[in-house]
């Protein structure tokens, strides 16, 4: 992909946090510009248009931020050939923790924008309504075990037919480069001025496990490209509806990988 395009989109995805102050803006600037996650998510389609996406823990929101632009983008013609088309969203709904965190997602994208709507609210407690998509990017290792069991739980009941949930841990049996990122997490907790939190990490094989236990087909992407990381990407898809389920609404897989 091109470094021009990229360039511009983050330029596109972040210039609204500039009046949030200069973390909100260099955070931003930070994650979405070395953070492979999000531009793997629009090159290989791994998110379908007109859907309702449920962000968790979605910290300054620049996830959401992120998908609007691409969106505007692909609108104007300035989208990269190889690319699938960039999602446009039905609704968006952030849930975060930290109020700071809110409060800057909502000066940058608005508290009351027509498809994006970021809530404080604790992941743990909250309903989660009915969704086509759940994202939840290094979050759950910041509950424990017994949570974040929880949340798979009700992530899989939230999930429509044909949904997916699309998330990002640490691999706990990923040896140095789990260490590695442990200890970046820590410092960036820190830095963004949390207490340094306990850490419940579980490996690869367990988070699949405990995700195929709760019906998901689940496929897996290594996600630290570039950085000594343990990261993993986990797509977990929800069967599509059988013909007698009334209320199916299949989302187009073309995306899959
Ligand atoms: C490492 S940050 C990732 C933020 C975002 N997902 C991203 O990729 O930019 C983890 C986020 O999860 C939030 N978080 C942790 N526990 C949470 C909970 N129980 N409910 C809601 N948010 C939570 C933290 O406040 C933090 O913003």
């Amino acid at each position: 992909m091109s470094q021009p395009f990229l360039a511009t989109l983050l330029d596109a995805a972040t210039e609204a946090y500039r009046p949030g102050g200069k973390f909100a803006y260099h955070f931003a600037r930070g994650k979405l510009g070395t953070d492979p996650i999000f531009r793997n998510l629009l090159s290989q389609g791994l998110i379908p248009s007109d859907t309702r996406i449920l962000d968790l823990g979605c910290g300054q929101a620049v996830f959401a931020s992120w998908l609007l632009a691409a969106r505007r983008l692909y609108e104007q013609g300035d989208w990269p050939a190889g690319w699938p088309e960039a999602p446009r969203i039905e609704s968006l709904r952030g849930i975060e923790l930290m109020p700071r965190d809110v409060a800057r997602a909502h000066q940058a994208l608005g508290a009351d924008h027509p498809t994006v709507r970021i809530e404080l609210g604790d992941i743990c407690a909250c309903d989660f309504g009915t969704v086509d998509v759940v994202t939840i990017f290094d979050v759950l290792h910041y509950v424990d075990y017994r949570r974040q069991d929880d949340v798979l739980r009700r992530i899989r009941e939230a999930l429509a037919p044909g949904g997916r949930l699309i998330l990002r841990i640490g691999d706990a049996a990923g040896g140095l480069p789990f260490r590695i990122s442990n200890w970046v997490d820590h410092v960036v907790t820190f830095v963004r001025g949390h207490r340094l939190p306990q850490l419940w990490c579980r490996s690869l094989a367990e988070w699949r496990a405990q995700l195929e236990a709760l019906g998901f087909t689940v496929e897996t992407q290594p996600m630290s490209e570039g950085k000594p990381f343990a990261n993993v990407m986990l797509v977990a898809r929800v069967p599509e509806a059988r013909q007698s389920d009334s209320d199916a609404r299949p989302l187009g897989l073309a995306g899959a990988i």
